[in-house]
């Protein structure tokens, strides 16, 4: 049985074989899952990647079943452990799509469950399938995923995709890596380490302007106000990186602006009908990626 928790436990050639389903999906008919039931149990909010699983699910044959609000409408709300109800669920579904508040969540559910865990996001910890569709675009987009420049930009401490993003690319060659950050929410140190030993070459800056011109991805995300213990906090910070079309001017004509999303106010509207702007086609990717997901971790 197959868990997919962290983005770092996927191997290239694993990835290979995703990408190559998901571009075959796009144009093929496949009802593989029918008979399947998919349970989507998201302790936090989410409109993409819940309903790009469930959309996922259903393209492919299969069922649904959710709660779309599991800390206040499931019986977490009187007390209920996340591995009683794990175990419960095991018995209604024949995969769990899991999205939960705490780092480490989705490892603790897949200790008890018997049938697979897909991690959803985990507190700031991880958001593997996120990482995974990026990636896709990236080589839907550039053609390549070997020797690029990327700009991840934002709240690198609390942000999970950034997090997940950084430990799949560690796995391709020539990658340069450009955090871009306050120095309050830098990228941790478990993911420069990893960098490190798999021989990424990073930088750490807080001017967005003079990394731009030399990047082939700008990797935009939002400050995580979510995780910030006050609101003063997280002011101090919003609003720190905005694209706009003076900043887009900056950048090489074949780089790509990408954004997990929802976006804040990181990324100026005027910016979406720029060629630059792969940030809506991500989540067109995203459910290709998520049906070629659901099948691999069957087979
Ligand atoms: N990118 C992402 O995880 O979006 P949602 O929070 O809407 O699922």
């Amino acid at each position: 049985m197959r868990h997919i928790l962290y983005s770092q436990d996927v191997s290239i050639e694993e990835i290979n074989t995703i990408f190559a389903s998901a571009t075959k999906l796009e144009y093929e008919k496949d009802d593989s899952m029918k008979g399947k039931i998919m349970a989507s149990l998201f302790y936090e909010p989410s409109t993409r990647t819940r309903f790009s699983f469930e959309s996922a699910m259903l393209r492919l044959g299969g069922s649904v079943i959710t709660t779309e609000n599991a800390r206040e409408f499931s019986s977490a709300a009187k007390g209920e452990t996340l591995e009683d109800s794990i175990a419960v669920v095991n018995y209604y579904a024949d995969l769990i799509v899991m999205r939960h508040y705490e780092m480490g969540a989705s490892e603790r559910a897949s200790k008890v469950s018997s049938v697979p865990i897909i991690n959803a996001g985990d507190g700031p910890g991880q958001h593997p399938t996120q990482a995974l569709l990026d990636l896709y675009t990236i080589q839907r987009e550039l053609g390549h995923i070997d020797n690029i420049t990327i700009a991840m930009v934002g709240d690198l401490k609390n942000g999970r995709t950034a997090r997940s993003l950084a430990y799949l690319l560690g796995k391709y060659t020539g990658i340069t890596i450009v955090f871009v950050s306050p120095q309050e929410l830098g990228i941790s140190p478990d993911i420069k380490s990893y960098l490190e030993k798999h021989n990424v070459a990073y930088s750490e800056v807080e001017d967005l302007e003079s990394a731009l011109p030399d990047v082939d991805v700008v990797y935009q995300t939002r400050i995580q106000k979510e995780r910030f213990e006050s609101e003063e906090s997280y002011l101090k910070h919003k609003g720190r990186y905005v694209i706009t079309l003076k900043q887009v001017a900056l950048l090489k004509p074949t780089a790509i602006i990408m954004h997990p999303l929802p976006r804040v106010d990181e990324i100026a509207p005027e910016v979406d009908g720029s060629p630059h702007a792969a940030y809506f086609k991500q989540a067109k990717y995203g459910v290709l990626v998520r049906m070629a997901l659901l099948k691999f971790v069957f087979e």
